[in-house]
């Protein structure tokens, strides 16, 4: 789809549609009224019989009248103008797509970016809308029949109007960033997306290797023997149960300058996670193959940082196994050394996420790293514990976390903290190893990070548990059933501030 920036006034757009704003109880506005006269009063008639009031995300289409020139107006109620956001702008902006691309219209207009949202300037309100179009259009459907007649489909062009005295050029940068950030939303929504069957590790390794080639960024791969030369005993360890080859995938971004030590990220790759020996229950265990998702937003967060060519050095590490039972399983009780040297104790081998974590945590040591940023769809715990709303944070540097925090603010993915007392670490201390990998039922989403804490005590650090918002079980305009590449727009708002 084309996104297009176009200066003018509303009222005088030709088009098959024009989509508009509206807060609630403010449609006695100027510009509501003018173009009223030019429909016959017809929005006047709709607010009196309260079927279009401006509520937050009410929406009401109109015919233009023989003296409009838009053939269609489509008012979008925005709420109170006090609490409305960028995240409700980009809200807004897909309900309104999604409700259009249904229309077969082929292109309309969004006058959208001149609505007063607090502390923001046109560039992140243009940022807010074209994601809101691009992740509106989003749709996984590589298994599923080409669309009929009369189905959705992707829209051709959209314009966004600004006003004439704006600045175009920065308007069109902002089109430029968000259409990256969207692209790496999306790669990420189609990894998670693709069923087990067809996402093995070396699936994944192809994928970003594919990616990498495309932006141009440095990718290498260590596959079994070299995993086994290095010592990575607690990623192998869980790979062992799989047909599937292990992969652990490296990928390199020199945005910055040559000295600047690299920020790195790391995305847990379970590319499907049945619990192992530790067997899940079978409901839901679909929903399995999401379990990759930490990789997904680490290998996005790539893509579009190499596209928007951020000023800052980036390394990324992805383990990337299966967690199967079988006869080559690890079993509970079995002893693993890590590549740190560190022996851990398998008490359950549902519990792997932290085991490849363990592992590319001290791989990136190597790096040398400013910070560490690791995501991971970790634990139930955290799902127990914030639902679908928000990401958990924990880590050692509180610095970062709050950095972290107020990126996920100004993009609408929420994080939100939970402590690491010295006293949790207790609850992993082992019997017969030096740590076990499961903490007992009290803290789950904790005891899960103090494990990890172990062996990213070399560097700053800060893990995200995106157990609970990597999968959407109820879609919404913006965001269908399945992957939301949750976590890629507040890393690359995170990533854009740090490069400042
Ligand atoms: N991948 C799961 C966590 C998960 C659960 C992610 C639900 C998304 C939705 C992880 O590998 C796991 O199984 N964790 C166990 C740990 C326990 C055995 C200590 C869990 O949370 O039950
Ligand atoms: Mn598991
Ligand atoms: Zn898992």
């Amino acid at each position: 789809m084309k996104i297009t920036v176009k200066k003018g006034n509303a009222m005088e757009q030709k088009t098959s549609c024009l989509v508009l704003g509206v807060f609630e109880g403010k449609y006695k506005e100027e510009q509501i009224v003018q173009f009223d006269q030019q429909v016959g009063e017809a929005f006047k008639r709709a607010t009196r019989s309260k079927e279009f009031t401006g509520r937050n995300r009410e929406t009401l289409l109109l015919h233009g009248g023989s003296q409009a020139l838009a053939e269609r107006i489509l008012l979008v109620g925005l709420g109170k103008e006090s609490t409305f956001s960028l995240g409700s702008l980009r809200q807004v902006t897909s309900d309104a797509v999604k409700l259009l691309a249904g229309k077969q219209l082929g292109s309309f207009i969004l006058a959208l970016s001149q609505l007063s949202v607090k502390k923001t300037d046109l560039t992140e309100r243009i940022q807010a809308i074209t994601e809101g179009v691009l992740l509106a259009d989003y749709r996984y459907d590589r298994y599923l029949p080409k669309a009929k007649p009369g189905q959705p489909v992707s829209l051709d062009k959209i314009d966004l109007l600004i006003s004439t005295e704006e600045n175009i050029s920065s308007a069109k940068a902002a089109v430029t960033v968000a259409e990256a950030i969207a692209a790496g939303v999306c790669f990420a929504r189609d990894l998670v997306n693709a069923p087990g069957n067809l996402k093995s590790p070396e699936y994944l390794a192809m994928q970003a290797v594919a990616m990498a080639e495309q932006v141009g960024i440095s990718a290498s791969l260590l596959d079994r023997r070299e995993l086994e030369r290095q010592g990575f005993g607690a990623m192998l360890g869980v790979a062992q149960g799989s047909e599937q080859e292990p992969y652990l995938i490296v990928l390199e971004y020199r945005g910055g300058i040559d000295t600047d030590q690299p920020i790195a990220l790391v995305g847990k790759g379970v590319t499907f996670d049945s619990g192992g020996i530790s067997l899940k229950p079978s409901e839901k265990m679909d929903e399995m193959k999401m379990d990759m998702g930490g990789a997904a937003t680490v290998l996005g967060t790539m893509q579009a940082a190499a596209q928007m060519k951020l000023p800052i050095n980036l390394v990324a590490v992805v383990p990337a196994v299966e967690n199967m039972p079988s006869g080559t399983a690890i079993r509970p009780g079995d002893i693993l050394t890590s590549l740190s040297g560190k022996t851990i104790e398998v008490l359950n081998t549902d519990a792997e996420g932290r085991l490849i974590l363990a592992d590319a945590l001290t791989y990136v040591g190597h790096y040398q790293p400013r910070f560490v940023i690791d995501l991971a769809t970790l634990t139930g715990a955290c799902v127990v514990a914030l639902g679908h709303q928000a990401a958990a944070v924990l880590g050692n540097h509180e610095g970062l976390i709050r950095q972290l925090i107020k990126a996920g603010e100004r993009s609408g993915e929420r994080f939100w903290q939970l402590p690491l007392w010295d006293e949790y670490a207790d609850l992993v201390k082992s019997d017969f190893a030096d740590v076990k990998n499961t903490g007992g039922r009290a803290a789950g989403t904790i005891t899960a990070a103090a494990f990890l804490q172990q062996f990213a005590d070399k560097y700053s650090w800060a893990h995200l548990d995106i157990a609970g918002v990597a999968w959407a079980e109820q879609g919404k305009a913006g965001q269908p059933k399945g992957g939301t590449g949750f976590g890629v727009r507040a890393l690359l708002e995170y990533l854009r501030e740090e490069a400042k």
